[in-house]
């Protein structure tokens, strides 16, 4: 490892290293707020809610909702101003994008942030940066959410990977396709985990296979920044991520932040594509001079920053408090017994893998035979208070595949046209094997009634 690659990991350890003890679950649920809030029941009766939709948003860290009322009093403009407190907010602000690095691991020679609303508006917006030209290639897969198809499909030319029949991203078929296209594919666009199967694919490997070819790559982070320790840099070079982006409302500050991590050189060489005041040096009538460097030059209008402080705060939580051996191992334990429970149980479709989990984050994807998904999620509410989400998750085409729709069935208007719809339950590290007891036991409750009602 290069001295340079040794540091980074060294600083990324010495900001965000692990606590020394670990929680057990009853301390990691008081770190959460609003778990004991009642929800109403169809019955009228009053029970706390069970949230099993964390893959869509995570509720919010106690300590990022102190942290903000803390920082309010200090709160003025952010790199404008003059008084103390706007330096002290300037300050925070600026520094908050080292923690953001070391978080991730990312050298800050190389690399710069970007803060942004949330992984949309981040792929939106690098998208916008990076292709030049309406042709301009670029790969990215059927396992995709939405944020991570459709901005590159409207600016560039896009290819897709596809997925095999268990729904894993094919990498091969990437690397086919990067082959097929010689030196033509500017960038390769991937989620780091999915948001439907919570599949994650090795983007190291792919990132050493996109710059075999002549590409850069972009990861999606949104699904895997509160899962799993995520590093930037690679064993090697050539598997350095080049642009990550992710939303800090699935990291339990639900607040606005979110960031890109990018590449400093390119950053500082593209002009910026939200334009306004903060990121300029001079306009004159006819002339703009952008900043010409990062961290300014991507920052324009009055920022987010108690976005920015939620998200550090909720940082620091995950790393330090809670650790990331401790979330892989209790999701693991919520997938195995979620799945084996799900597995012995009548009338349940499984999609996914449900033998070998160790590339899965905490998602349970499922259907009824017989039943709707919405109308079983309905139930689930009324009758419990669980919170799941439904449908095809903003991933169309993989939540067909997934289902065995095709394309045209998908596509099609009028009584031709066929909607995935799925059920998914998705961890958060607060969830307990009690809550998890709780929708099992719904969901046989459901499946046993609507076999009374003969469907
Ligand atoms: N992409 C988010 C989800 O999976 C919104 O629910």
């Amino acid at each position: 490892m290069k001295l340079s690659r040794y540091l980074c990991a060294w600083l990324a350890a010495l900001v965000f290293s692990a606590a020394a003890y670990a929680l057990d679950s009853t301390e990691i649920r008081n770190l959460v707020d609003g778990l004991d809030a009642p929800v109403t029941l169809r019955d009228g009766s009053m029970v706390p809610a069970v949230n099993f939709d964390n893959a869509a948003t995570t509720p919010a860290f106690k300590a990022v909702l102190s942290e903000i009322l803390e920082q309010s009093k200090y709160y003025a403009s952010i790199g404008r101003g003059t008084g103390q407190k706007s330096k002290h907010t300037t300050e925070l602000y600026e520094k908050y994008r080292g923690d953001v690095l070391a978080f991730f691991n990312a050298n800050p020679d190389k690399y710069a942030v970007i803060y942004v609303a949330n992984t949309t508006d981040g792929m939106n917006r690098l998208s916008m940066m990076l292709l030049e030209k309406p042709d301009d290639l670029v790969l990215t897969t059927r396992m995709e959410h939405h944020a991570n198809d459709l901005p590159w499909r409207f600016r560039g030319k896009t290819i897709y990977a596809d997925v095999d029949a268990m729904g894993r991203l094919n990498v091969e078929d990437l690397e086919r396709l990067l082959i097929a296209n010689r030196g033509k594919v500017k960038y390769v666009t991937v989620s780091a985990a999915s948001n439907a199967t919570g599949y994650i694919n090795d983007v190291h490997r792919i990132a050493k296979i996109a710059h075999r070819h002549g590409a850069k790559i972009v990861v999606d982070g949104a699904q895997i920044a509160s899962h799993r320790k995520f590093s930037i840099t690679g064993a090697d070079p050539s598997e350095d991520i080049d642009y990550f982006v992710f939303s800090a409302h699935k990291m339990y500050a639900p607040f606005g932040g979110g960031a890109i991590i990018g590449l400093k050189s390119e950053f500082d060489r593209i002009r910026p594509v939200v334009l306004g005041g903060g990121n300029v040096q001079v306009v004159s009538d006819a002339t703009v001079a952008f900043d010409n460097e990062m961290p300014t030059r991507h920052d324009a209008g009055s920022p987010n920053y108690f976005g920015v402080i939620a998200m550090q705060k909720a940082m620091e939580l995950l790393s330090r408090n809670i650790g990331f051996d401790y979330i892989e191992q209790h999701e693991r334990i919520l997938m195995r017994k979620g799945l084996d429970e799900l597995k012995g149980m009548d009338d349940i479709i499984l999609y996914g893998d449900s033998e070998k989990i160790d590339d899965r984050v905490g998602i349970l994807l499922f259907n009824i035979k017989g039943m709707e998904a919405a109308e079983v999620a309905e139930e689930l509410a009324e009758m419990r208070g669980i919170a799941v989400r439904t449908g095809a998750f903003c991933s169309h085409p993989y939540a067909a595949r997934l289902m065995g729709i095709s394309d045209k069935e998908l596509s099609a208007t009028g009584s031709g046209a066929v909607f995935p719809r799925m059920i998914r339950a998705s961890f958060g590290v607060y969830n307990t094997e009690e809550e998890l007891d709780i929708l099992i036991a719904t969901l046989k409750e459901i499946i046993a009634r609507n076999k009374t009602a003969g469907n």
